[in-house]
């Protein structure tokens, strides 16, 4: 009575370690390609929606059916996608050369010049700022520069000098950067690029206005106001004190 139950017991507990020791090749020996590219499919007008805001590039894709290639790039797992996009706003100061002009293919190509055709890691640009200008998806002499500043990727197109300024995603297949600025390619806006050295320095006396006090038109203005408030708060409160005197000295002479 008692072996026949150790022997089930046995049996069960064998069969048991054997389904457990033969469970992790199954999956493998089973390809079961089905699974595997819904785990990395990753739907990018839903992820463009949901980050941002994004929607005047995610317009843009739609538009010019761009949207389709870079979708179609990023279900290719085994190269993947690099995709820059600019926020709305980087798209509303773009003033100087705008978008409106453009035909339908160079507004195509723009867009297109928004990502590269491989999945990049931000580690990996340090590597890709050291091999010259890359080229972006609207291919030919439609490149950008990367240069890795410890750690900040800086990009340039010759128009648009940005950096990423936030990783929206980047887990292999797909990156989506976010970047400062619109990517102006020179293959369609030209190399006559209007010397943009004064919007650099702006932001420096914006982030520390008391530090530019010193330069002739800062110096006049800011030191200016700052002395008239305290003087005619010194009236004011000489004011009071006066008030104060003529009280007291006209409480003392009842008195008296
Ligand atoms: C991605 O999702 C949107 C809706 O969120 C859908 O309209 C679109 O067909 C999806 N794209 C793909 C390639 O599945
Ligand atoms: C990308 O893959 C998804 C899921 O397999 C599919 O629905 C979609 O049509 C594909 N899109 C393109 C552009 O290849
Ligand atoms: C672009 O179009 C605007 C009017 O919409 C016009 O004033 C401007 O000169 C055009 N620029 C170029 C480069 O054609
Ligand atoms: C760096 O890039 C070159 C191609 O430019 C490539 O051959 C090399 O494997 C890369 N190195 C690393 C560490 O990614
Ligand atoms: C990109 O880098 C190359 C050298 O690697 C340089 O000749 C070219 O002028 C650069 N382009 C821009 C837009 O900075």
């Amino acid at each position: 009575m008692v072996l026949p139950v150790v022997c089930m017991l046995l049996l069960l507990s064998s069969s048991a370690a054997y389904a457990q020791k033969t469970k992790p090749p199954s999956p493998s020996f089973s390809p079961t390609p089905a699974p595997a590219p819904a785990q990395d499919f990753v739907n990018l007008t839903d992820l463009l929606t949901v980050a941002g805001p994004f929607h005047t590039f995610l317009n843009y894709l739609q538009s010019t059916k761009v949207l389709e290639t870079f979708q179609d790039q990023a279900n290719k797992t085994e190269e993947g996608i690099t995709i820059f996009v600019p926020k709305d706003s980087a798209f509303t100061a773009l003033k100087k050369p705008s978008l409106s002009n453009l035909t339908a293919n160079q507004l195509k190509s723009v867009i297109l010049f928004h990502a590269l055709p491989h999945y990049y890691a931000l580690a990996d640009f340090k590597n890709l700022s050291e091999s010259g200008p890359i080229p972006t998806f609207a291919g030919g002499s439609y490149t950008l520069n990367f240069t890795d500043a410890s750690g900040a990727v800086h990009l340039t197109s010759g128009w648009s000098d940005t950096k990423v300024s936030s990783s929206v995603r980047s887990t292999d297949p797909v990156a989506v950067y976010q970047v400062d600025k619109v990517l102006l390619p020179e293959a369609i806006f030209g190399t006559d690029i209007p010397p943009t050295p004064a919007p650099a320095p702006a932001p420096v006396p914006d982030t520390a206005p008391a530090a530019d006090a010193p330069t002739a038109d800062g110096g006049s203005s800011s030191p200016g106001s700052a002395p008239g408030k305290s003087s005619s708060y010194r009236i004011i409160s000489w004011g009071i004190w006066g008030h104060l005197v003529l009280a007291v000295s006209g409480g003392l002479a009842l008195i008296l």
